[in-house]
């Protein structure tokens, strides 16, 4: 069983370092994640990890930590109607502003199957934009999962979910357990580790997808990040978040629009 004070020292690091508040109520999901990491490490239990992190903490072993207390659930074309929406009104809309170029932000992209179903929605959609004009950025705290993103390998269950079978099959090799996304749907994603917390150094964006992370956040600094994401969208740009995240501290100027089932915010600035 993990002690309060074992609970109190994790949750405040994770937080520190990553903004996952983990309330009261949790213990079980870090004695979990917790142990799982120490036997990977080969340490005994959640024991010997307190013990290292607290007498002999590294940036390596803060990394894992973290790593292990992030939560990567993701699929291709997750809720579909925002990339409906992508498609039909927010990319005819960059273009038109823009003159056939791109830049989308794929912010928290788990194990990348959101910068891929971008990736080939450009391909199916806007073939001219595929072909170097489009520029894909898709980051995430977690190394784990920038990794197996970059990597672009995905067993038949990733695959599953969400995917067309169609889609599969142009866009995908198999090879044994495995599906390769193919050498351009990877070469139009630019995958890089990145906290959320940082300051935001990489330049405007036409769309952000910022989705199903902030709900890990507390309110202050979901806040930050939206200023952070609103300051990074050109004039017109816009910002999707999932279905269930309300933009609660977004500046006035980013307006609320409804397409469909869609709910994005657009920059009037
Ligand atoms: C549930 S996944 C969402 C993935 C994808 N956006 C989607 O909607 O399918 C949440 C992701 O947020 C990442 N994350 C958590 N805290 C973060 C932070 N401070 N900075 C960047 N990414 C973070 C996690 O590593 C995880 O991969």
């Amino acid at each position: 069983m993990i002690t309060p004070e074992q609970f109190r020292f994790f949750a405040e690091l994770v937080k520190t370092a990553s903004g996952i508040a983990l309330a009261p109520g949790k213990e079980y999901l870090l004695e979990s994640r917790l142990n799982e990491l120490a036997r990977i490490l080969g340490l005994k239990d959640l024991n010997e990890l307190y013990s290292k992190a607290k007498t002999g903490m590294t940036s390596s072993l803060k990394e894992r930590i973290i790593d292990a207390m992030t939560t990567n659930e993701t699929y291709f074309f997750r809720d579909q109607h925002p990339f409906d929406t992508l498609k039909k009104e927010i990319l005819p809309e960059a273009i038109k502003r823009n003159g056939n170029s791109v830049r989308i932000w794929s912010a928290a992209c788990s194990t990348g199957q959101e910068p891929y179903s971008m990736a080939m929605l450009l391909c199916e959609s806007f073939p001219a934009l595929s072909r170097g004009a489009a520029d894909i950025l898709a980051t995430d705290i977690s190394r784990d999962a920038v990794e197996k993103g970059k990597a672009g390998r995905f067993t038949q269950v990733e695959v599953n979910r969400g995917l067309p079978i169609t889609l599969l099959i142009k866009y995908f090799k198999q090879n044994g357990a495995f599906w390769h996304a193919n050498d351009n749907l990877r070469r139009m994603i630019n995958f890089q580790i990145f906290n959320l917390l940082s300051p935001f150094n990489f330049g405007t964006f036409d769309v952000i997808f910022c989705r199903y992370v902030l709900i890990y956040f507390e309110q202050q600094t979901k806040q930050q990040i939206l200023e952070k994401l609103a300051k990074s969208l050109n004039p017109g740009g816009c910002l999707i978040l999932g279905a269930t995240e309300t933009p609660i501290g977004l500046p006035a100027y980013m307006e609320r629009v409804v397409s469909g089932k869609t709910t994005y915010w657009k920059k009037n600035a």
